[in-house]
């Protein structure tokens, strides 16, 4: 169960009264070579702005005092754009997307950048124990539900506020019901680009029945650039003694693992695709990574795990106080989407890591719990922060 959590009295800076619209980045100085031919910038604001169900979305760019750009669109509340200094102080969009939202409501599948509610990742056979009574959910990932159902909060549109510069904040009513899950479901994310380079992401929510809740983001990540090709000669570490095995299915066999041994092992710093075809029955299970890892110590002060991209040396390090982190390697991805800067979305060509609870928790007891109560705040904060790695 999610523990209580009184919200402190906020404090509304006059400054913050103010909404700013979504800024129109057309002019923006953001010209640096991400490699020798393409440059790094945020696409248009005006490939944003459209009405979808009966709601505007848009493109919002948060700024930091060193150059760090971050651009979001309320369609999903997806992270289009990350623009962080490389080895060499270019601008390097890290961020496998779209450049417009019409991009990313045609292809919902992938998840790029999206918030993933109500459920992120897997439950089993769509169906799921609660309060001593079932309920059912679609089948969207044969024979599970992924990532919330047939429409889940990466395709709502959700309601935009840019307090300033360098924060948005986004709210979504997941009404009672809505894919088969009880209970109004008021969430709210924070979008948050710090001073240091961090990209921090709180979550809120709350209900008026008992429900399950499990919110992430499901950013795709290139640390040499958006169009930088194979992820696999990236170094990853991950600070999990232990993850989740899956079935074929991808659903956890309920068995908390050691990595000890195993290609899971990301305890030091290992190039991703060192392993990745070793024979390995969960190797194949997941079609390469496709697991949670159970994090040894979720912490905000603390990394849970680094990337650092081999041409960029741009570190990627993520801090967490979820449990869990599904570390997924692209292994669905098959070139069919045209991406921002030209490229396609080619096999392994980015990364998730998403921190969030276990797949399959509300059927698995033995797992941390997710079920969400009425006078109970669900709040949980994840931030992806960059560097150049030493
Ligand atoms: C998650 C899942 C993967 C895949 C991607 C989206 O990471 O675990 O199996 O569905 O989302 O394609």
């Amino acid at each position: 169960m999610y523990k209580l959590f009184k919200p402190a009295l906020s404090i509304i800076l006059p400054a913050c009264l103010l909404t700013i619209s979504a800024c129109n980045n057309s002019n923006t100085k953001s010209t640096t070579n991400m490699t020798d031919s393409l440059e790094a910038k945020i696409p248009p604001a005006s490939a944003f702005q459209k009405t979808i169900d009966g709601k505007k979305t848009d493109l919002y760019i948060l700024k930091n005092s060193k150059g760090m750009e971050v651009a979001i669109t309320n369609f999903g509340g997806r992270v289009v754009s990350i623009l962080v200094p490389d080895k060499n102080g270019k601008l390097t969009d890290v961020v496998e997307g779209f450049d417009s939202v019409e991009g990313y409501k045609n292809a919902p599948g992938p998840y790029y950048g999206a918030i993933i509610g109500r459920y992120g990742n897997r439950i089993a056979k769509g169906k799921f124990p609660l309060e001593g009574k079932e309920y059912s959910l679609f089948i969207n990932n044969a024979p599970n539900t992924l990532h919330g159902g047939k429409v889940g909060f990466d395709s709502k549109v959700w309601d935009a506020k840019q307090i300033d510069s360098t924060t948005l904040e986004l709210t979504y009513l997941s009404k009672d019901m809505e894919e088969g899950y009880p209970g109004n479901l008021q969430a709210k994310v924070v979008y948050t680009l710090t001073n240091d380079n961090g990209l921090k992401i709180d979550y809120t929510a709350t209900t008026d029945k008992t429900t399950i809740v499990n919110l992430t983001n499901h950013t795709y990540f290139n640390l040499n650039g958006a169009n930088g090709g194979t992820i696999l000669n990236h170094k990853a570490q991950i600070f999990a003694d232990t993850y989740t095995p899956i079935d074929p299915t991808s659903i956890p066999t309920g068995i908390i693992a050691p990595v000890k041994g195993t290609p899971f092992d990301f305890t030091q710093p290992a190039v991703i695709g060192s392993r990745i075809n070793d024979k390995d029955e969960q190797l194949t299970n997941g079609k390469g990574y496709d697991h949670n890892f159970v994090l040894t110590k979720p912490s905000l002060d603390t990394p849970v795990a680094t990337v650092v991209g081999d041409k960029s040396d741009i570190e990627m390090q993520i801090f967490t106080q979820e449990p869990g982190l599904q570390f997924y390697t692209g292994n669905f991805m098959k070139g069919d989407n045209a991406m921002k800067y030209g490229a396609k979305d080619n096999y392994r060509t980015a990364f998730a890591m998403e921190t969030e609870h276990f797949p399959d928790s509300p059927n698995e007891p033995k797992f941390p719990s997710v079920v969400l109560k009425p006078g109970q705040v669900y709040k949980t904060t994840t931030e992806y922060k960059f560097s150049i790695a030493k």
